[in-house]
């Protein structure tokens, strides 16, 4: 990059990155050399057949796995070359994750598990209050702050997720199949929501999914099959 390139800074950027599970002839090729560079702001659906690496690629740009091959930058730094405790915050800050079975603490309230990255970061209970209800209220949970998630639907309990993900106001998302334990409608309220968050609070989402109603609703499209990138396409 040029002093005079005006194109922003990629918050993902990959390069050829490739994955491999293990060592020699038994070796599986998870990730073949994938090329691609993801913007702020971008709502961005990752569809593929079962194994086709899905995971796998959600997991190198989330910093949550490392590449065997090629390079994944986060906002310009290349985490393979980081030590640990920069890597760690980086990626703290720069990234939520949302899961299929929610994983959200089963012990704690509502409020809690979304106060959870907060706490981490040496926030407070206090000092985080209003930031945690609000984004409890904008997931539409306000009535049920005191409750354990247990006591909540799957929909509910994945709105949970969300705003957890989002308490931080991080650059990006990253959802590995959202929808995926959900029935139809409720999958359709969380895409509502996700698609509103990324326009509301200019967060980038990428979303790996089998659902067709989310990759109609995005307005990018990644295809990958057989750990190769077949198809980047945009809509307007
Ligand atoms: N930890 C691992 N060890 C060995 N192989 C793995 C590991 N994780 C993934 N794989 C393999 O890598 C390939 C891609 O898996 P991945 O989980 O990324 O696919 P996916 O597209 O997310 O599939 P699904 O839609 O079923 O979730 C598969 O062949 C899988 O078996
Ligand atoms: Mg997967």
């Amino acid at each position: 990059m040029t002093l005079h390139d005006a194109r922003p800074l990629p918050v993902v950027s990959l390069q050829q990155a490739s994955k491999r599970f293990g060592k020699g002839p038994g070796a599986i090729s998870a990730l073949e050399s994938i090329t691609t560079d993801i913007y702020d702001g971008e709502f961005i659906a990752l569809c593929g057949p079962s194994g086709s690496g899905k995971s796998t690629l959600l997991n190198l740009m989330a910093g949550i796995d490392y590449p065997t091959g090629g390079h994944v930058y986060l906002l310009g730094n290349d985490l393979a070359t980081l030590d640990d405790t920069r890597s760690a915050r980086l990626r703290a800050d720069a990234i939520g994750f949302v899961f299929q079975f929610f994983n959200l603490l089963p012990v704690l309230s509502v409020f809690d598990n979304v106060y959870y990255p907060m706490m981490l970061n040496g926030f407070s209970r206090r000092v985080a209050h209003d930031q945690v209800m609000e984004m409890i209220e904008k997931v539409g949970l306000t009535a049920h702050y005191k409750r354990p998630p247990t006591a909540l639907s799957g929909g509910q309990q994945q709105r949970v997720a969300i705003a957890r993900a989002l308490v931080k106001r991080p650059r990006l998302i990253v959802a590995d199949e959202p929808t995926g334990n959900l029935d139809t409608r409720t999958g359709q309220e969380i895409i509502d929501l996700l698609l509103s968050m990324n326009q509301e609070l200019k967060t980038t989402f990428v979303i790996s999914t089998h659902s067709h109603q989310l990759r109609d609703c995005a307005r990018r499209v990644l295809e990958i099959e057989d750990g190769k990138l077949k198809n980047d396409v945009h809509h307007l």
